[in-house]
């Protein structure tokens, strides 16, 4: 099993879309995948998983005020919650129990929710050892997967560092800008030093997203595959607003939808990153 992540310092760069389509490409193509969220906001996962978490105060929106506070606090108490990826940072050994299946055969989820935001002062305050907790919990599950794809929140924090630290490649989704410039430059240095730290050995790639057709951008893509050639993919991601909209909207992706240029682009994508595997 090979393990990707996709990460970058920056938010809003596509990495929740792109780590969605590509696991659910890769397992239409054949693969074994296993989709993690590691965001906090759980929308990787909302995107496969209906049920609804019993944590979730939108889940009690038709009860009256006194009833749903009960219902809430009841279930806080209790911890009567689902598994979800929190879980590994309790148990690594648990990883089996919290893997949910999808609607798409050969795609398997672990999904997160808000309480994730509380894990990094958790792992913080704990002794030992603080970046190998889904390594570990991987380990268990290597020989079930061909790929787990990791998608993770913008914010540095040790929730990414046990990403990293258990990756064989990070992907990076970048936008064409300013900023997008300084989130790159941000992330390359977070790998490379905690590849020196713990002495990894992880490769990294860098994927255009919402590229637009106009001479600026143009020249920006020629002149950054001048300086990271073979590390930025071929495959350029195209600005396409309403397929994405509509497909996070039926919680599918492009590659379920009416064919369209970004699902065209995204199977490029999935099989320059198959050649990985
Ligand atoms: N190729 C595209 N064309 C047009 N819009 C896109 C494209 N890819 C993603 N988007 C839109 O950009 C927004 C950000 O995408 P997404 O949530 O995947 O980014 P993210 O990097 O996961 O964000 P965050 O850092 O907040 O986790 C979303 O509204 C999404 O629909
Ligand atoms: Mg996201």
């Amino acid at each position: 099993m090979k393990t990707i992540t996709i990460y970058n310092i920056k938010g809003g760069t596509g990495k929740t879309t792109t780590a969605k389509t590509v696991a659910t490409g890769m397992a239409m193509g054949g693969k074994r995948v296993l989709l993690i969220d590691l965001d906090p906001q759980g929308n990787t996962g909302k995107s496969f998983i209906f049920q609804p978490d019993p944590m979730d105060l939108s889940v009690y929106e038709n009860k009256p005020q006194q009833e749903k506070t009960e219902c809430f606090i009841t279930n806080y108490l209790s911890q009567k919650n689902d598994k979800t990826i929190c879980d590994i940072f309790h148990d690594p050994n648990s990883i089996k129990e919290i893997i949910r299946s999808t609607d798409i055969e050969r795609l398997d989820i672990i999904p997160s929710n808000l309480r994730l935001s509380l894990i990094d002062t958790k792992i913080r305050l704990s002794d030992g050892r603080q970046e190998n907790y889904i390594a570990k919990a991987l380990r268990l599950v290597k020989s079930q997967y061909d790929v787990c794809i990791i998608d993770c929140s913008p914010v540095k924090s040790l929730l990414t560092v046990n990403a990293i630290y258990a990756s064989d490649i990070i992907l990076i989704p970048i936008t064409i800008d300013d900023d997008s410039k300084q989130g790159l430059a941000m992330t390359l240095r977070e790998v490379k030093a905690l590849e020196e730290l713990y002495e990894l050995d992880i490769d990294f790639r860098i994927v255009i997203n919402m590229k637009q057709r106009t001479r600026i951008q143009d020249e920006t893509v020629r002149y950054l595959r001048a300086i990271f050639n073979e590390k930025l993919l071929n495959t350029v991601l195209r600005y396409q607003s309403n397929p994405i909209t509509l497909a996070a909207l039926k919680r599918k992706t492009v590659l379920n939808m009416k064919e369209s240029g970004i699902a065209s682009d995204y199977r490029c994508l999935i099989s320059e990153m198959e050649a990985f595997l």
